[in-house]
């Protein structure tokens, strides 16, 4: 059927295209109803993009779901066997949180599941077509891989276990070289950070992986994994960050980026064990492609605009101005910034920057959502918001903490509920969630010391720095929650597309922390 094209959405078109391509290889199209059981999702939550999940009774008063996520429904279906390989494809409407909106969505997802008896020829198979996926909307794009198995086997054989392991692949995800020095001893570090440098070539992660590991199962995973690096020069790369948590994904694990699209359009991975879970005797590997992402896509020449600077969101105020006092110091000036006027955007052509003064608070938003490619915020933001963000560096600026405080005289009385007072709502649900103390939050946006004087909390949970607004307001700091200091972060988009220049501010600041130690 011929007809014009240019009448539709990038999405609707991305449809045709994938649609076309997927049978073109031979996956044949599942469809299914719009509502499975609750059940299958509430069993297998991790395995959902977004938590919410839209619900209601049947005439008969079974709770049925809008279905949010296809896969479960095509393996809960499979009868793919040891012996054999199932390739599907499908195209279907699911209702989640749309990661654009961060409001329920009807969103077109299209992707494709291999499952039954795989192989690494089945691996090579779908991680190539996630690359043609991509490629299919457009040419300038990013397949971020990682392999879970090849991580925790190099773990194990440099003798990470544990918690310490855990903690390493928590600073692998934030890309955090300084969480990661907090963890190890210097000499675990030097190895292990050379061994998780992002971006290596095939032949690189075999030659590093060959020159320490010795275990013949972690060697092979190398070997795989650098030979779908090789068939994909420039465009697949090797990212550690692209990591797992919810335990289903336990081989090859990958994310699609493409330029001018501010989070991720493509996701997938190798799930033996979801399956293992759900009772089948088998493996599988597959992809979804979020649709909804590419109505987002900005036109080329936007595109190309801010393809050529690296966009900085500063936090307004004293914290901003030692920050941007950083940033020139180490050779990323921009003279403009000190000149007496109300503006907003700065830039600097010569150095290829531009920053934006935005609210402290909101320097993560920004950055998430990639209207900043990187940002410097503090420690406090992303505990309480847990921006999706790489955070690259400990500016060691504007060094505080998060404390509890309350008056002189308070006395913890565990048999009645604590009144907390707080801006930091999600980290004061934490830290007493772990201490299984009963809580009532009172959200307030300032002035918090003001809450115990006059009997509205017992105690808050806020930024104590000097110390100074406590003691003149005759409370006292009783705990410390976590220290804070202002980090440098970056959209996960924009480091794949600009991870030199990105990479050349992370290390110029880094001499510039290193000196302020000194
Ligand atoms: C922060 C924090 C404390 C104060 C602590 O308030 O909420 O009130 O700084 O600083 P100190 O230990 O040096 O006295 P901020 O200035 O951000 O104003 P706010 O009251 O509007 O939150």
């Amino acid at each position: 059927m011929n007809f014009d094209q240019s009448i539709l959405k990038n999405d609707e078109r991305a449809i045709f295209a994938l649609r076309s391509l997927y049978q073109g290889k031979g996956y044949r199209r599942f469809r299914m109803s719009r509502f499975e059981e609750y059940d299958l999702y509430s069993a297998n939550k991790e395995m959902l993009v977004s938590e919410g999940v839209i619900t209601f009774n049947d005439t008969d008063g079974r709770l049925l779901a809008l279905k949010p996520d296809v896969t479960l429904s095509i393996i809960k279906n499979s009868l793919a066997a040891s012996k054999t390989v199932e390739k599907l494809y499908y195209n279907e409407n699911v209702y989640r949180i749309s990661e654009d909106s961060h409001s329920y969505k009807e969103i077109m997802q299209t992707g494709v599941e291999c499952i039954g008896d795989i192989d690494a020829c089945h691996i090579k198979e779908v991680v190539l077509l996630a690359a043609q996926s991509l490629e299919t909307v457009c040419d300038d794009y990013r397949l971020c891989i990682s392999d879970l198995a090849l991580v925790e086997g190099i773990l194990r054989d440099v003798g990470i276990e544990g918690m310490l392991c855990q903690q390493v692949i928590r600073a692998l995800e934030d890309k955090s070289l300084h969480s990661l020095s907090g963890v190890l001893d210097a000499d675990a570090f030097c190895k292990i950070s050379k061994l998780f440098a992002t971006g290596k070539t095939g032949d690189e992660l075999i030659g590093d992986v060959k020159s320490v590991i010795k275990s013949k199962e972690t060697l092979e995973r190398a070997e795989l994994i650098g030979d779908i690096l090789k068939m994909l020069p420039g465009k697949a790369v090797l990212d550690f960050s692209v990591t797992s948590t919810g335990g289903y994904y336990s081989g090859i694990i990958f994310k699609g980026y493409i330029n001018g699209i501010a989070s991720k359009v493509l996701s997938g991975g190798q799930y033996d064990k979801l399956l293992k879970k759900m009772g089948k005797n088998a493996s599988a590997i597959g992809f979804a492609v979020y649709l909804d992402t590419l109505e987002r896509r900005m036109d080329s020449s936007d595109t190309e605009e801010s393809k050529s600077f690296i966009n900085v969101a500063l936090p307004k105020g004293r914290l901003g101005e030692k920050v941007y006092d950083m940033f020139e110091a180490a050779g990323f000036d921009c003279p403009l910034i000190k000149e007496n006027n109300r503006k907003l955007v700065f830039e600097n052509e010569r150095v290829g920057i531009r920053f934006f003064w935005v609210k402290p608070s909101d320097v993560a938003i920004y950055v998430e959502r990639g209207a900043a490619d990187i940002g410097v915020v503090g420690k406090d933001i992303l505990l309480e918001y847990s921006p999706d963000v790489y955070e690259l560096l400990d500016t060691g600026l504007g060094r505080c903490r998060m404390a509890v405080a309350a008056k002189k005289d308070f006395c913890d009385d565990d048999t009645k509920v604590l009144r907390v007072a707080t801006k930091f709502s999600n980290v004061a649900k934490k830290y007493y969630g772990e201490r299984s103390r009963d809580i009532d939050i009172i959200n307030l946006n300032g002035s918090i010391e003001l809450a115990p004087i006059l009997g509205l909390s017992d105690v808050i949970v806020d930024i104590v720095e000097t110390g100074k607004t406590l003691l003149e307001n005759d409370l006292v700091p009783y705990e410390t929650v976590f220290p804070i200091s202002a980090r440098l972060v970056s959209n996960k988009a924009s480091y794949s597309f600009k991870t030199e220049k990105i990479e050349k501010i992370r290390k110029a600041l880094s001499v510039q922390v290193m000196k302020n130690d000194d």
